[in-house]
Formats: structure tokens, C-alpha cells, sequence
């Protein structure tokens, strides 16, 4: 059995803005002690005889082997559905493939583009639905990027993180999250670029409540200045490869090199979800340097995983 923690079972997981901090921060200590047991080789199989069905309409390195690995470290099954071999390429709906995967499966995850079919998907299914990514959010990096800010600074709360980039899905579900969890966000983008607007207005509401602040600027060294966690993500999403050149243009002037991280705090940590592209949106430098902590963070996806799997499923 799952140690005891709040009851989640049954719910989907399509964004950080439907869980409540202390939901959020009960995955997160159980991300940690399942860290730890997997460390000690204590063992968990909390999920046994369960199985995953894992949806990619999307490349994945990251989240498809550790959402693989998740299940079979908690004894369960995880089964990868290409979107080329599934009916879905061929027509049938979303509703239609929830209802059937529900007969089958004890969970579904997902990564695709448009978000709305992740919440079709949801709403038709039975079972819990887990997002792996959306053209609009990116939930379970998230999860792990707090994970790896806890481990590393010790609190969430009262710390202040700067997104340099694209508003895009992974700076969405930031800023959803560093709102529940009470950590102030600055996200600098080029003008244009900027998150969505509804997007923002949940968070600040969410922020607002946990006494958190959200800062939406055009200017990178206002958002980086005295971070303690600076993030970054590529200029160019899965779908915007034709907006490749003019995005190199358009974001040069938000790279995170030396000469931006000089005005964050001395000790502060560099995030990216990655993959990364060295030379465009971070130096080598930083992101192979003392204060990056990304291939932690990378390892935080399988702990934050099963931690959700284990309280979902
Ligand atoms: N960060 C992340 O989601 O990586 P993948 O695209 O490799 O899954
Ligand atoms: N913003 C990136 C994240 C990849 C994990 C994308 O959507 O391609």
C-alpha cells in the first residue's frame, strides 16, 4: 500500500491549477521518500497489477522512459502507444479511444498538442489521465523542477525564480506552480512572446493566495535579478520548427549566459527542462557549470512520477 497521504485517487493531472499547495506538496514529499527508498533498494510496488498506457503524438526522451521505468519500479506495467500505430491517426475520436483504454488500463498519459484533446480524452475516460506535455502546459516537469528546487534550497516558499524565454507550455505550468507553492516568478520574454493571458490572470489569483507575486516583463536582467532559480527552455517548441530562424532572432537578446546570471544570486540554481540547444537559449558554460542542476532534475521526472502514479492509480 501507498503510504497514507491525501486521497487522490481517480483524478486526472492536465494542470498544477486544479491540485491545492498541500496536494501538490504531498507529491512532492512522496517523490522524496520514494527517492530515497529506490536509493536504499527498500522495496515499492504499490502498483501492482496495474497498467499504463502511455499516448505520444509528440518525440519524448525523458518522459516516456521515466513515466516507463516509474511503472515498472512500482511492479505495474506501462505500455507505449505510438500515435502512428493507434486508430487515433486514422479517425477515431478521442472519446472513443478513452472509453475503450478505460476497459483495458488502470491510467493514461498523454502528450500531444492541442490541450483540449487532452481534457476530451479526460473527460471520456474513466481512469485517470496524466498530461505529458500540451502545447499549453507541461504539468509533471514542473512537478520535478520543485522537487529539485526543495532538494537543492531546502524551501519553496519565499524564493524568487526567473524565466528567461518563450511563454510557453513549461513557463506555464511554472508559473502555476511557484504560485501555489509561494515562490515569486519573473518571466522575461521578447515582446510577443509573452505567456497566455489567461493563463497569467489564473495564476495571479493563485499566486495572490499563497502570497506569492507574478512579474510578466520584456526585460530579462529585471526578471533574473537576486533569482534564486533561474529557468530557461527552447526558443523553438515540437510544432514551431518553421519559426526556427526568426525565433533565433527574436530571442537572441534572452539567452541565459554569464552576463545575465551575474545578476542573480550568487548561489543560484539553473534549470532546464530539456532537451537543450547550447549556444541559443544557454552557454555552455551555464548549463554544464557549478550552478546548473539539470541532470538532477532531469532524475526528479522518475521520483515525481511515481509518486504521482503511486497517489492517481
Ligand atoms: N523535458 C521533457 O519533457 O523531455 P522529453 O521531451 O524528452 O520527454
Ligand atoms: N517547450 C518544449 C518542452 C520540451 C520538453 C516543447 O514543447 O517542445
Amino acid at each position: 500500500m501507498v503510504p497514507e497521504r491525501l486521497n487522490l485517487k481517480g483524478r486526472d493531472f492536465l494542470s498544477l491549477h486544479d491540485f491545492t499547495a498541500e496536494e501538490i506538496l504531498a507529491m512532492i514529499e512522496l517523490a522524496e521518500e520514494l527517492k530515497e527508498k529506490q536509493k536504499w533498494n527498500v522495496p515499492h510496488p504499490y502498483l501492482q497489477g496495474k497498467s499504463l498506457g502511455m499516448i505520444f503524438q509528440k518525440s519524448s526522451t525523458r518522459t516516456r522512459v521515466s513515466f516507463e521505468v516509474a511503472m515498472y519500479q512500482l511492479g505495474g506495467y506501462p505500455l507505449f502507444l505510438s500515435a502512428a500505430d493507434l486508430q487515433l491517426r486514422r479517425g477515431e475520436s478521442m472519446a472513443d479511444t478513452a472509453r475503450v483504454l478505460s476497459r483495458y488500463l488502470d491510467g493514461i498519459v498523454i502528450r500531444t498538442f492541442a490541450h483540449n484533446d487532452v481534457k476530451e480524452l479526460a473527460e471520456y475516460a474513466s481512469i485517470p489521465v496524466i498530461n505529458g506535455l500540451t502545447d499549453l502546459l507541461h504539468p509533471c516537469q514542473v512537478l520535478a523542477d520543485l522537487q529539485t528546487i526543495k532538494e537543492k534550497k531546502g524551501q519553496l516558499s519565499g524564493l524568487r525564480l526567473a524565466f528567461v524565454g518563450d511563454g510557453n507550455n513549461v513557463c506555464h505550468s511554472l508559473m502555476f506552480g511557484c504560485a501555489k507553492v509561494g515562490i515569486d516568478i519573473a518571466v522575461a520574454t521578447p515582446k510577443g512572446y509573452e505567456p497566455d493571458e489567461q493563463i497569467v490572470y489564473l495564476a495571479k489569483q493563485d499566486a495572490l493566495k499563497h502570497g506569492a507575486s507574478i512579474n510578466i516583463t520584456n526585460n530579462p536582467v529585471e526578471a533574473v535579478k537576486d533569482a534564486d532559480v533561474v529557468v530557461t527552455d527552447v526558443w523553438a517548441s515540437m510544432g514551431q520548427e518553421a519559426e526556427k530562424a526568426m525565433r533565433v532572432r527574436d530571442f537572441a537578446p534572452y539567452q541565459v549566459n554569464e552576463k545575465l546570471v551575474s545578476h542573480a544570486r550568487p548561489d543560484y540554481i539553473f534549470l532546464h527542462c530539456l532537451p537543450a540547444h547550447r549556444g541559443e537559449e544557454v552557454m555552455e558554460d551555464i548549463i554544464d557549470g557549478p550552478n546548473s542542476v539539470v541532470w538532477d532534475e532531469a532524475e526528479n521526472r522518475l521520483h515525481s512520477q511515481k509518486a504521482l502514479l503511486a497517489m492517481l492509480l
